[in-house]
């Protein structure tokens, strides 16, 4: 749909996490005249749900050295080895800024900044707000300063396209938009600078910590501008998701591996520990070591879940440190304080995404990404924990210095954008919104935590299948779904699942979160690559 209305701004940061709403500051701070689109509410994003907290090296005996190994080991190989110092270098002084913007963090009986343990970290070095509720206290605290600084928002208003100038740089972006009195329905942001900070995917598959809003929205609009996507073959799966049932879709909560850092125990059904001797940090080895140690001691027992065991704890130390989480156990009948909680692994964060080099940049003139939609190369294979608040902040400073460079050089110039917005054509097909839920279900069997070149092949056919059905209705009777927030979403899923899939498929190897069944062991001398996607003209 062409734009009904349209404003002007210097740059326009699409998503209102706490990469999107930091890039947003600082652009202002530096006199950008800045514009904020978020899909939802500004604070609806997943930042707001993210527990245990950020990382960096702020204790005593803690180096930036030490963080960068333990990010490294996570990675499994593949993670950029400079960007990974830049986060961790950068890292400690960014959340003092954060701390200045009027986030307010736990703290020790000296004063000191309080800093509690995850898997694959070697040391105390996650700072954390509310005992639990760290993004809440990020997210509001951004929020706020927004607010505060009369900074332009324009919520509910969901990112379609990126629009670009006849030289194919970045001109703006369109948008539908719902309720928004003057910026009502599809209309455009025109600005020569777009931040993607939409963050994940999650809500490909059907359990996910992630909330509705993470459709892959800003990877779907890169793919079809044109831009390089890596990584998507990583999507991290979280060992601790609250388990409600075998048949539970959509968010589930999270029971962070803060718990875990405090000391709970995983256990079985018999009370073992089976972690113990798996791994030299047992609970809290890197993420997808936990993950795969929980899914195999489920298949062994024919059990849906396993157990976190923190009875020890007491009553008034889950009330202070983890409030959260023990209100989200109590609300489903459970009571951590008095039995084990049932958990199993669910699909919490997409390591991959856009391509960016260590200034943010995408390989679309004036397409920046940062945050989860960002592949940055600090994940490599396998995300460490918490490392992904700090990723936003860190590197939506840094894109934020590149702006600032090219506005000083006077290279910031208007764009006069092709009347082209291309999603709804005919090689990207509207999806009706249900098909969200045939996306999930074809996606948690054939590529979730446990994949085969057999289940990868069956994914793949099931989704060309949904593909190639709305694309013969559009094409034979010119049929498509009613465009509207659902049926982009669904749209959007399907694009970036079939890329998941296509490079799941592509990397016959076991690294990191990516887990091949028939493959289980990891091939240095073939994978110690990237898989790159950029969709060239038929964009298909
Ligand atoms: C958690 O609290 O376990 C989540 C931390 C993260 O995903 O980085």
């Amino acid at each position: 749909p062409a734009p009904g209305w349209s404003i002007d701004a210097d740059v326009v940061v699409v998503g209102s996490g706490v990469a999107g709403l930091t890039a947003a500051l600082r652009c202002a701070a530096h006199g950008l005249d800045t514009v904020v689109v978020t899909k939802a509410r500004l604070d609806d994003g997943s930042t707001r749900w993210a527990q245990g907290g950020i990382a960096a090296a702020l204790g005593e005996g803690d180096t930036p050295a030490q963080h960068l190994d333990d990010t490294l080991v996570a990675g499994a190989g593949l993670c950029d080895e400079e960007a990974v110092r830049i986060l961790v270098t950068e890292g400690p002084d960014a959340v003092r800024r954060l701390i200045a913007t009027g986030a307010h963090f736990d703290t020790d009986d000296a004063g000191s900044i309080a800093l509690t343990r995850e898997g694959g970290h070697h040391r105390r070095r996650i700072a954390h707000a509310g005992g639990d509720a760290t993004g809440a206290e990020i997210s509001r605290a951004l929020v706020a300063a927004v607010r505060a600084g009369g900074l332009r928002t324009i919520e509910n208003a969901l990112v379609l396209d990126l629009l670009t100038d006849a030289e194919g740089r970045t001109a703006g972006v369109t948008l539908h938009v719902m309720g928004e009195g003057q910026h009502d329905g599809v209309g455009a942001v025109r600005a020569p600078v777009v931040v993607l900070a939409t963050g994940g995917m999650g809500q490909v598959f059907s359990a996910t910590t992630n909330p509705p809003v993470s459709t892959g929205d800003g990877v779907a609009l890169a793919l079809r501008a044109g831009a390089e996507v890596s990584d998507l073959e990583f999507v991290q799966f979280h060992p601790t998701v609250l388990f409600l049932g075998p048949d539970a879709e959509g968010q589930q909560p999270l029971v962070s591996e803060a718990v875990r850092g405090e000391g709970a125990h995983l256990v079985d059904a018999d009370g073992v520990r089976f972690m113990v001797g798996q791994h030299e940090l047992a609970e809290l080895a890197p993420r997808d070591i936990v993950a795969k140690g929980i899914t195999r001691r489920m298949q062994e027992q024919g059990a849906e879940h396993m157990f976190l065991d923190a009875r020890h704890f007491g009553a008034e130390m889950w009330e202070h440190r983890f409030p959260t989480i023990l209100a989200a156990c109590r609300a489903h009948g459970i009571d951590p304080v008095t039995e084990p909680i049932p958990v199993a692994p669910a699909a919490h964060y997409a390591s991959g995404g856009v391509r960016t080099d260590s200034h943010g940049r995408t390989t679309v003139p004036g397409l920046y990404a940062c945050g989860e939609v960002a592949c940055t190369g600090v994940h490599g294979a396998n995300r460490l924990a918490s490392n992904s608040l700090l990723e936003g902040l860190v590197y939506a400073e840094r894109i934020v210095a590149d702006i600032a460079r090219e506005q000083a050089a006077g290279r910031l110039h208007a764009r006069v954008p092709r009347p082209a917005p291309r999603a709804g054509q005919p090689e990207h097909p509207l999806l009706a919104p249900e098909t969200r839920f045939a996306i999930q279900r074809i996606m948690t069997e054939g590529a979730g935590v446990l994949r085969s070149a057999g289940s990868l092949a069956t994914a793949a056919d099931r989704l060309e299948q949904l593909y190639a059905e709305a694309r013969g209705a559009l094409a034979d009777d010119g049929k498509t779904a009613e465009p509207g927030v659902d049926t982009w979403e669904a749209t959007n899923l399907l694009c970036v699942a079939r890329v998941l899939v296509a490079a799941a498929r592509l990397r016959e190897e076991t690294r990191g979160c990516h887990w091949r069944e028939d493959r289980p062991e990891r091939d240095d001398a073939h994978w110690s690559r990237h898989i790159v996607v950029r969709l060239t003209a038929d964009r298909t």
